[in-house]
């Protein structure tokens, strides 16, 4: 229920005033003169100061002492005293900067991801803010949008429980007494992952029943986990652009979903609207975006210019704009800004707080989770008393943190070469290498020079981390032929060669895989990668990471995900000699490197899967085992996946879609009975008339070490 406070305040309020506090502005509109992180384009506003003065919230400033002053500015100027809110992306981490949430998926560790959600929040908290812009839940599977760096994969369950991980690390329990915690933003609300051609802002288009089933879950579950806001998308749904679409936000997310928390825009989403074409002018712009359900406006001035006047011509009903107000008051008072309006805001425990051990710690420790070991023919781990030459533009190089990370610091990121030598002493050569898009005659000479005692070569490869993120979809997902260059010059020198990839999105690894004998994937790791990786090169730490986005074999592929349907001439096999069916004449169908796939130093055998009962009914689970056993040297941890497919639906269902994991810890001979708990409720999907159940029938389960390589059995369910 509302409180009598906020309904006082809505009484006072006058109409401007309400449509002020809906408007979100950046930093530099306020006396501070700092830009702030500018994360959109800066058109005119065409504000008055008056309107900036009653604007209800700020986004994109961090550091206490300013945020301090802000809040304190404002609120001598604000007749009524309403704190404002103060918003940012908190996306992988804060200062203490995580791995971006593509390799946290890698990690399949929901409890890790979390708690880096709540050390990012505690260190954000302190600063001074409030709300950040996480998490961000869209399904990925186009490569070349620079955005999957910032999604978990591929899999709506897997996204859907890191979803609900991170809001719960961001929010804490309690957002009133508890001031080291955040409120979350889920976006971006809906289907931005499925942009045509990967191109960043594109035209979505799909069906409902695909919408509900692999691209809401994620949003879903973080709305059921508690999360305080939603962002809206930049793209259109069913043709209408999601800021101005009624039937999505009014219908879908705050009638049939209940959500009742503050629905906002992305920046400038609202009058995006007219490039779209779906309004002539602000005033239509703004008219839809109230009708849809949008209660902040991020960085454009429809609402303020327009809304007072929608509503005295009766076209906006100002129960529409109490609402949206009602809302964005109830977060302030939530998170008891009323009272204590400075909340968190500590420069001095912000000293001690941010980007302290405990949290470099943790963010370490996710790192090591996070990579992936994508090959490795003899050369991992290395020996401290080998000769070992670090080669490349990531040999010594900052730029480990990826997008995202405006607060995080490049100049502390602990470096790939620094950190092995650390650990290897005088036994590491470091050299440049080349820069990440050309490589120079003399950059060249001096990689050979230092290669020339190595008993292996390091290469640290990749793109910069502005190659990946907003607005930086690539046509092309190779590595920058120069980089490709620099292989084949190392290769020349005939020595074992290791790969270590930052990107920010899966590659065609064509000309990196197939020429090295290892290849270690590493993401964007955050501010302590550099040690994380070392740890696992020379076998501190075994790699566990398994992928949660396919690698494509070719860019043609795209997209290329591991749950997809089989159509209804699906290939036989890779070499096939059938002409008539689903195929590519140059190229095979399966991904170079499947959804779940990662390896370890030691390896893991897979046998007796058993079920138990050949009849699953939806009152009887089926219990799902099978043991895992470790047949290598070293001790290990695996992700054990269980996949199920339903062999015929009233739609077509999925080749495979994951429905469990379960992660053991195995020294070197010992065996795990992994046993999965399998009901009837994993079975269910949305039909054609959108109802969500199961259908009797055939069903497969498989589990493996990845999508592609897994174990079988079969079972009924019977209703
Ligand atoms: O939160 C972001 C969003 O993901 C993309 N556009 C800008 C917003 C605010 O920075």
């Amino acid at each position: 229920m509302t409180s009598q406070r906020i309904m006082n305040l809505l009484k006072e309020m006058t109409l401007e005033e309400k449509a002020a506090q809906l408007m979100q502005l950046v930093a530099a509109f306020y006396d501070d003169g700092d830009e702030g992180q500018i994360t959109g384009p800066m058109e005119a506003m065409g504000i008055s100061e008056a309107e900036v003065n009653r604007a209800g919230s700020v986004l994109g400033v961090s550091e206490a002492e300013k945020i301090i002053k802000i809040q304190q500015a404002h609120l001598a100027k604000d007749r009524l005293g309403i704190p404002l809110l103060f918003m940012a992306d908190i996306v992988h981490g804060f200062k203490t900067i995580f791995p971006i949430p593509l390799a946290m998926g890698c990690s399949w560790d929901t409890e890790l991801a979390e708690s880096s959600a709540a050390v990012a929040a505690k260190e954000a908290a302190v600063s001074g803010l409030h709300v950040t812009f996480a998490p961000m839940a869209d399904l990925v599977r186009d490569p070349r949008w620079g955005r999957v760096m910032e999604s978990t994969g591929e899999d709506p369950y897997l996204n859907a429980l890191f979803a609900r991980a991170m809001v719960r690390g961001f929010q804490g329990s309690d957002l009133t007494r508890d001031t080291s915690h955040v409120a979350a933003c889920v976006k971006h609300f809906a289907a931005y992952g499925l942009a045509e051609g990967g191109r960043d802002y594109n035209t979505v288009d799909l069906s409902e029943r695909s919408l509900r089933e692999y691209y809401l879950p994620a949003y879903k579950a973080a709305l059921d986990e508690g999360c305080e806001m939603v962002m809206t998308s930049f793209n259109t749904v069913d043709s209408i652009p999601a800021s101005g679409n009624r039937k999505l936000m009014r219908d879908l997310l705050r009638g049939e979903w209940g959500f009742d928390g503050v629905l906002i825009s992305d920046w400038a989403a609202i009058r995006e609207m007219i490039a779209h074409g779906a309004a002539e002018d602000d005033r239509e712009a703004a008219l839809k975006a109230i009708t849809a359900g949008v209660d902040i406006e991020m960085m454009t001035p429809t609402y303020v210019h327009h809304l007072p006047q929608l509503v005295a011509e009766g076209l906006v009903d100002e129960a529409l704009v109490d609402e949206a107000v009602i809302r964005i008051l109830e977060l302030k008072e939530k998170l008891g800004l009323f009272d204590n309006p400075l909340r968190g805001a500590d420069p001095e425990a912000e000293r001690e707080v941010i980007y302290c051990d405990a949290h470099r710690q943790v963010a370490q420790e996710l790192a090591t989770k996070s990579c992936v070991l994508l090959k490795n023919e003899g050369v991992l781990p290395l020996h401290r008393e080998q000769k070992v030459a670090v080669v490349g533009p990531f040999a010594q190089n900052g730029d480990i943190l990826g997008s995202w990370s405006w607060a995080g610091s490049r100049e502390t990121a602990l470096q790939l070469g620094a950190s092995m030598v650390k650990l290897a002493g005088d036994n590491v050569v470091l050299a440049e290498g080349n820069g990440i898009m050309s490589m120079s005659k003399e950059q060249l000479q001096q990689a050979d020079a230092a290669v020339q005692e190595a008993d292996v070569i390091v290469l640290a490869l990749g793109e910069a981390s502005e190659m990946s993120g907003e607005a930086s979809s690539r046509s092309n997902i190779q590595l920058p032929g120069a980089q490709l260059q620099l292989i084949q010059a190392m290769k020349r020198h005939g020595k074992p060669l290791a790969v270590v990839l930052f990107n920010g999105r899966p590659l065609d690894l064509h000309g990196v895989i197939d020429q090295v004998d290892a290849v270690l994937e590493a993401w964007f790791p955050g501010s302590e990668g550099g040690a994380a990786i070392a740890d696992l090169l020379y076998g501190v730490a075994n790699p566990s990471g398994k992928l949660t986005m396919s690698f494509p074999y070719a860019v043609g592929q795209i997209p290329v995900y591991y749950n997809h349907y089989n159509t209804g001439r699906p290939k036989p096999a890779e070499d096939t000699e059938e002409k008539y069916v689903s195929q590519y004449l140059d190229i095979p169908n399966a991904p170079l490197l499947p959804f779940g796939y990662g390896l370890s130093y030691t390896t893991f055998d897979y046998s007796a899967l058993e079920l138990s009962s050949e009849v699953m009914t939806p009152e009887q689970s089926l219990k799902v085992t099978v043991e895992v056993r470790n047949t290598g040297e070293l001790r290990g941890v695996e992700t054990v996946q269980l996949y199920v497919r339903d062999i015929a639906g009233e739609v077509v269902r999925p080749m495979k879609e994951l429905k469990d994991f379960h992660k053991v810890d195995l020294a070197p001979g010992e065996t795990a009975k992994v046993v999965f708990e399998l009901g009837e409720d994993k079975l269910r999907y949305y039909h054609s008339d959108l109802s969500f159940a199961s259908d009797a029938g055939s069903f497969e389960v498989f589990v493996g070490p990845n999508s592609r390589d897994t174990l079988q059995a079969r079972f009924r369910l019977i209703k």
